[in-house]
Order: structure tokens, then sequence, then C-alpha cells
């Protein structure tokens, strides 16, 4: 059969890593899908620094890329708004499948992206965007989507993570470990992305829309970076039996009296928020050290779940990307859709006081 051609945009850590495994991987690849995926570009800035790729492979003009007729599914793996929305929106309105990683992106647009998606039967999946590799996407849209969810807490922000579990246990410098984890790839290009929360909020927001079926964008997210934690305040939480914690948190709460909310209860709002936490040894998120991340989420039937895993660094978020393809192909070849995410009920921000 006809091959599935697959247009990657952006070579960065994750573009490398799926490309890598589109390779090394292209013979099982194919027994799953029922077709070979077949690579058909490379969309970069500058095609001098990728000299592993086939040069034929490397373009500089991504919405020729996308145009091709022999195109079927685009990778975006660039990262920030545009050109990203422009590129995506041009491959959903041309039929094409997307599989992305930009949580900044989706934070603010699933609306649009979602709609572009929907009129030209085409499927938009994101799994990447939260949390690398822990699938908590899909878990939220699909398997908990005949629940009703109260509360996700998580540590979504390796880089941050990283810092303070090296404060805590080794007392290491908040700028040394800086520097660490923009060595090993974690850090965005700027990190002040990761410990200021502008990351941790954009993940919170695309959660929080997802577990309560509202519309959260990231600049409603209340926000407070750690750039400001000493190792004095670790050594008074050691006291406390505590630790220290970037902790995105959306919830439910109750509308204050007098404020009718058109929550399914009449009066309920949402708490989205995202800041350093003092929490107990003894919680399961304190021993989420490292550049892991960990989701727990709170539902009225099922309990709590918790969801942990790496949620930074090239191959682990691949790994996303490739489920997401993987399933996107799936669906060229056998008729199937992308779930979608359903908006039922707009549910206005609780104001952080009241959190
Ligand atoms: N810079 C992000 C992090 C990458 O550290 O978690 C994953 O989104």
């Amino acid at each position: 059969d006809e091959a599935l051609g697959v247009a990657v945009l952006g070579m960065g850590n994750v573009g490398t890593e799926v490309v890598r495994i589109m390779h090394e991987h292209a013979d099982e690849l194919r027994q799953r899908i029922g077709r070979a995926l077949e690579l058909r570009g490379v969309a970069v800035r500058d095609p001098h620094r990728h000299r592993g790729i086939p040069a034929e492979l490397l373009t500089t003009d991504p919405a020729a890329l996308i145009a091709r007729p022999d195109v079927d599914l685009v990778v975006e793996v660039i990262g920030g708004i545009d050109p990203a929305r422009r590129l995506i929106l041009a491959a959903l309105c041309a039929g094409k499948s997307v599989v992305t990683a930009n949580k900044a992106l989706l934070a603010d647009y699933t609306g649009e992206l979602a709609a572009a998606a929907e009129n030209h039967r085409a499927d938009l999946y994101f799994e990447a965007a939260v949390a690398g590799a822990i699938p908590v996407v899909r878990p939220l849209i699909q398997s908990l989507s005949g629940d009703r969810v109260h509360r996700v807490t998580g540590i979504v922000n390796g880089t941050s993570n990283f810092i303070l579990s090296a404060m805590d246990h080794s007392g290491a410098s908040y700028t040394e470990m800086l520097a660490e984890a923009q060595r090993l790839g974690f850090a965005e290009a700027d990190p002040s992305a990761d410990v200021e929360g502008f990351d941790g909020a954009a993940k919170a927001a695309i959660l929080a829309s997802l577990a309560f079926h509202t519309r959260v964008t990231a600049n409603v997210v209340y926000r407070e970076g750690m750039s400001r934690i000493t190792a004095a305040e670790f050594r008074t939480a050691a006291e406390l039996d505590c630790t220290v914690k970037m902790l995105a948190v959306s919830e439910r709460v109750d509308a204050g009296p007098g404020e009718p909310g058109p929550g399914e209860g009449g009066k309920e709002r949402v708490s989205v928020r995202v800041h350093p936490a003092l929490i107990p040894r003894t919680h399961p998120l304190a021993g989420v050290d490292g550049a892991f991340n960990a989701v727990v989420v709170e539902a009225q039937n099922a309990g709590r779940l918790m969801f942990y895993g790496q949620g930074a660094g090239g191959a682990p978020t691949a790994s996303a990307v490739m489920g997401d393809l993987v399933m996107a192909a799936r669906n060229k070849v056998y008729g199937g859709r992308a779930p979608r995410e359903s908006v039922y009920a707009e549910l206005p921000i609780a104001p952080i006081g009241d959190a």
C-alpha cells in the first residue's frame, strides 16, 4: 500500500528524536499502522545545522512543505505562537492531520484550532503539549469523559522541579542548576518561561480546559515564579517535614455568596494557579524529583489517579508525539477521527483569594 507522507516542522530536541524514532522503528510502525510512514521533509531555519538529515529532505519553507500533495500528516515542534499557529491552520484547512507539542499555542488557541480541524475533517492531537511522555491529555479527553473531575494537581515543569529538587537534596544553587537543566535540554529557549511559571500556566490552562470542559487561557492563570526561593526556605521547610514544589492546580470551587455563576450547579467557578507550595514529605508529589513530572487527578467516581513520568526532554516528548502520529495515521487508514474535547460549560474564573 501507498505510504503516508509526514512533514516535520522544527528540528530542536523533540523534532530530532521524532525523526530518529520514525527511522529506527519504521518497520514496526508500518505494521502497527497498516501503511508505512515516510518522511517527506523537515522544515528548519538553518539547513547547514542539520547534517544528519539527507539534504534533499531539508527545507526553509514550511508552508510549501505542508502544501505538498504527498504530505498527509504534519508534526509541529517549532513552539511559540506564530508561525506555528498559521502553519497548523494551513495544514488543518488542507485536511491534513496535525500532531503538536505546542503548549503555549494550545493554551490560547484550542478553540480556533479545534474548529479548523472539525470543519476540514482533520485531526489535531497534542498529548506532548503537557507533561512530555506522560499520558494525561488522552485520559482526560477519553478515559475520564464519563466522570466528573474536581481537581488536577501537578508538577508539570521539569526544569523548575529539577532545580528545586537539587536545592532541596544537595543545597545546590539556583543558577548552577538552571545552567545544568539548559545543558540537559529540558529548559525552554528562554528559561524564564520555566522558572517564572509561564510554561506551567500554559499547561495548567490546557489541563483545566480538558478536565472541566471549559475554556481557560494562560492569561487568566494565577502565576508566581520560583526564582526567589532560597536555601533558607528549604531549611525551614525541612524543619516542618515539608518540601517546596512548583504546583499547577486547577479545581472547581463554589462561587462566593451572592455571586451566581453559570456552572452546572448554578454557582460554580474554576480556580487555576501555578506557584511554589510547601507540601508535606508524605504527599505523593513530594517524591517527584529531578526533571520528572506527575499529575494527580481527583474525580467523583474514579477517586484519585496519579500519572508519573518524564515530563521534559527530547526522547520522552517525542514518545508522546509518536503515539499521536500513529493514532492520526491509523485514522487516515481506517477512517477514524480523533476524540474531540467537548466544551459544554463556560465556567467563570475564581479570583485567587477564594482558592
Ligand atoms: N521546559 C519544559 C519543562 C519542557 O522543563 O518542563 C517540557 O514542556
